[in-house]
């Protein structure tokens, strides 16, 4: 087995983020850096100090240097899927932030390259790695939650500010960051979907994707398929499970926010609302008052973020700039290594991913067939 990985970064804006945690990491050995533009390619260079022979302007400059055993693709949605089978075409192993495609066929054809090269896949969900997933994990296998009653997550962001490419991307297509974590609790994958949009776009944004909304809502039933043997089912996998995910994108006031709310029989755990609130986790008693009372004893503690560093090398433990990208880091070189499957391998990525594909066209239809009742009333 060898014992360091050659990494080369796809895309240096979110995935600058990933930088230090390859530096840091002790079976990181060469590190590539590539960027379509050339001024961030040389910034991001300069500020991590990673020498000129090691930048490259595009995956096709990465792939053809035959330096690298791993591919970490940090670049826009839309060129997830033909990257990562590039990637696997060139048998490398290959990381792709979320979500690993935006339609089922291009999550099955990813799917098939990985198999056929027999690399190792990574999804790079971030919010698999925080401290509240880790601290909801932990109290759901020591049975301290009890039973998943229901979970409830948003996604909240301000596209209208983001690079052109983001503008007008369906709000369900980029909601692995709530889903995902609530998947992983339950240990279950999604059965069926419902889902509505609403609201408006800012004039000029529905060119992009062919989606009308900045707003999107969803409920999703799960059902009795295993997620994966690293996302266990704690209680009876039969039990009825539903979730529900908004996701809104531009033209609203809003906080950004990527969080959920777990309610369980025994104790249920409520995200902090604003910056600087605190997490709620409230006991269920058995004297519980009638009606709604602002001094209610069942809420036992309010805490900020839990801090939890997991099983990672003391060089990453250390970092003073830890991030849950630096948990994913370790995750994936170590999967590479050990020629492992990993956590967040492929059927994972699609489990997460699939849903909010699938809500997307649903949201969709139901704007279709609600416009035809229209017309066929006006008639
Ligand atoms: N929490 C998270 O996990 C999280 C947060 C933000 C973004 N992301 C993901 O990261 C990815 C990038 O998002 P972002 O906000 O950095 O976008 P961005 O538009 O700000 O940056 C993209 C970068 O990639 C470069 N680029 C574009 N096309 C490229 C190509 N074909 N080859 C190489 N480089 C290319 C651009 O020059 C730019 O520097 C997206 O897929 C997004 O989903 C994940």
């Amino acid at each position: 087995m060898a014992d360091t990985l050659n990494i080369a970064v796809v895309g240096l804006s979110f995935g600058g983020g990933y930088i230090p945690a390859l530096c840091a990491h002790p079976s990181v050995g060469e590190i590539g850096l590539c960027d379509l533009n050339e001024e961030t390619l040389r910034a991001v260079s300069e500020k991590h100090g990673i020498a000129k022979i090691c930048r490259y302007r595009n995956l096709d400059e990465v792939i053809g240097s035959h330096r690298f055993d791993a591919v970490m693709l940090l670049s826009p949605i839309p060129f997830h899927a033909d990257q990562s089978v590039a990637v696997f075409e060139a048998g490398l192993h290959c990381a792709c932030t979320v979500p690993m495609a935006t339609t089922a066929l291009d999550c099955e054809r990813v799917a098939a390259a990985r198999k056929k090269s027999g690399r190792t896949y990574t999804l790079l969900e971030t919010s698999l790695c925080t401290n509240e997933f880790y601290f909801l994990q932990d109290m759901l296998r020591r049975g301290e939650l009890g039973d998943i009653q229901f979970m409830r997550g948003v996604w909240y962001n301000h596209l209208d500010q983001h690079p052109k490419w983001w503008h007008g991307l369906p709000p369900m297509h980029y909601i692995t960051h709530p889903l995902a974590p609530m998947l992983a609790l339950a240990g279950r994958t999604v059965k069926k979907v419902s889902c509505y949009g609403s609201g408006t776009l800012p004039p000029g944004f529905e060119k992009g994707y062919g989606n009308p909304f900045p707003v999107e809502t969803a409920i999703f039933e799960l059902g009795e398929e295993s997620l994966s043997v690293d996302f266990p089912v704690y209680g009876d996998q039969k039990r009825p499970l539903a979730i529900e995910v908004t996701s809104i994108t531009a033209n609203t006031a809003l906080q950004n926010k990527e969080t959920f709310d777990v309610f369980c029989s025994k104790h249920s755990f409520f995200w902090a609302t604003h910056p600087g609130d605190e997490h709620a986790l409230v006991r269920r008693t058995l004297n519980e008052p009638k009606f709604a009372d602002k001094s209610n004893p069942a809420v036992m503690m309010k805490f900020r973020s839990p801090n939890i560093r997991t099983d990672i090398p003391d060089a990453l433990r250390n970092l003073s700039s830890w991030t849950p990208q630096t948990n994913l880091v370790h995750e994936f070189v170590t999967a590479c290594l050990e020629q492992r499957p990993s956590l967040y391998d492929i059927d994972a990525a699609k489990a997460f991913s699939l849903p909010g594909i699938l809500a997307h066209d649903a949201a969709m239809r139901a704007r279709k067939e609600s416009s035809a009742a229209e017309q066929k009333e006006n008639k």
